[in-house]
């Protein structure tokens, strides 16, 4: 059988995605064939794209889909044939209308998520997941506490807002427009800031009165690594999981002390994903914040597959709010 699949042969700029068509082999052991129905744009795809995070090439993109399970190889339990599902989950190659993958992080889509909601969801779901339950400052995260939030308006961004609400959290957000801090703050965020026009540490001190954050989740970068430090409590927790802006500077480690004992942690999604069981876990609590309608999963852009350069773009030139999928042809 065959898939149109979306592959670079060069590491580059949007130009470099090409649809072609190519075999795909049947389920080895721990195997599964899924049939997108649709596909997860992450911004993970973009560093894959440049050669920021390497990979060998041809390579497929894509880490995010859901679908219905064609084809399963020996040694999977816990899948069937005509299973609906979705998977946030290395390696790369989600970008098709059929593909191949480790059984290991696809889990069953409850009947009230829809096939979209699931490929907007997994990997950014996920990642709030183990972003707000796991990656918390010494003591935990306990209502009425403030963190601060970058990019909040976006795919990974928007859920946070509501997942923080829902825990009680004060979550200031940071984005690049008035209007995305309005959906910021139309989405849970206790405060907005736009970080294009305002002073973001200024406006933390203010907002706290003095007292700063206790977390600040930085999927940013290059651009506010350093500030995001300033906004920080004493011992508290810098969490710097992206790099939207480029990659942060070495940086020194005294800096830390000198700014009251603070932690930092560097996570990724797939250290939290390393087992099915952990899979499953985060993946049951992600399921239920969507079906309790306490997170909404918001698509602000559909593309044919076809078009992914195009979705690219888009993304890489802060244009996109919420999430951004992508349709395989015929569905
Ligand atoms: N480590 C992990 O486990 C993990 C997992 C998932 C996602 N992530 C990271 O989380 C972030 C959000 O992912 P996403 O897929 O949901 O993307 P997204 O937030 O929808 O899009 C990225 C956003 O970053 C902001 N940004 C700030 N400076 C930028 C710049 N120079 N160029 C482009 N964008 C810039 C933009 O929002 P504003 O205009 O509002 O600034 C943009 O919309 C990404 O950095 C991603 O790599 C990390």
């Amino acid at each position: 059988m065959n898939s149109q699949t979306v592959r670079i042969h060069a590491f580059g700029g949007p130009d470099q995605l090409v649809l072609e068509t190519v075999p795909v082999a049947s389920p080895a052991p721990g195997e599964v064939c899924i049939g997108h129905r649709a596909i997860g744009l992450n911004f993970i795809d973009v560093y894959q794209r440049t050669g920021l995070y390497p990979n060998a090439l041809p390579l497929a993109l894509g880490m995010e889909g859901a679908g219905v399970v064609e084809a399963v190889g020996d040694g999977v339990t816990h899948l069937a044939v005509g299973d609906r599902v979705a998977y946030a989950s290395m390696p790369p190659g989600g970008y098709c209308e059929r593909r191949v993958m480790p059984a290991q992080c696809v889990v069953r889509l409850p009947d009230a998520i829809s096939f979209e909601e699931g490929a907007a969801m997994m990997l950014k779901g996920l990642t709030v997941q183990y972003l707000l339950r796991q990656t918390q400052p010494q003591g935990g995260l306990h209502p009425g506490d403030f963190i601060l939030f970058h990019a909040a308006a976006g795919g990974v961004g928007l859920i946070a807002c509501q997942w923080a609400r829902a825990m009680g959290l004060r979550l200031i957000a940071t984005a690049g427009s008035d209007e995305k801090c309005a959906l910021a703050l139309a989405h849970g965020a206790a405060y907005a800031i736009n970080y294009r026009t305002e002073d973001f540490v200024a406006r933390v001190l203010e907002i706290t009165g003095g007292a700063k954050v206790k977390a600040v989740y930085d999927s940013v970068g290059a651009d506010t690594f350093m500030k995001s430090l300033d906004c920080l409590a004493p011992f508290g927790l810098m969490a710097t999981y992206g790099n939207a802006s480029g990659k942060v500077p070495p940086v020194d480690i005294g800096v830390l002390a000198a700014k009251g004992s603070l932690y930092v942690t560097r996570p990724t999604l797939f250290t939290f994903l390393a087992s099915r069981e952990r899979t499953q876990a985060m993946a049951d609590d992600l399921f239920g914040m969507v079906t309790s309608g306490a997170v909404k999963i918001r698509i602000d852009q559909r593309y044919a597959l076809a078009d992914v350069a195009q979705a690219h773009r888009d993304l890489e030139a802060r244009q996109t709010t919420g999430s951004s999928i992508l349709l395989p042809q015929g569905c």
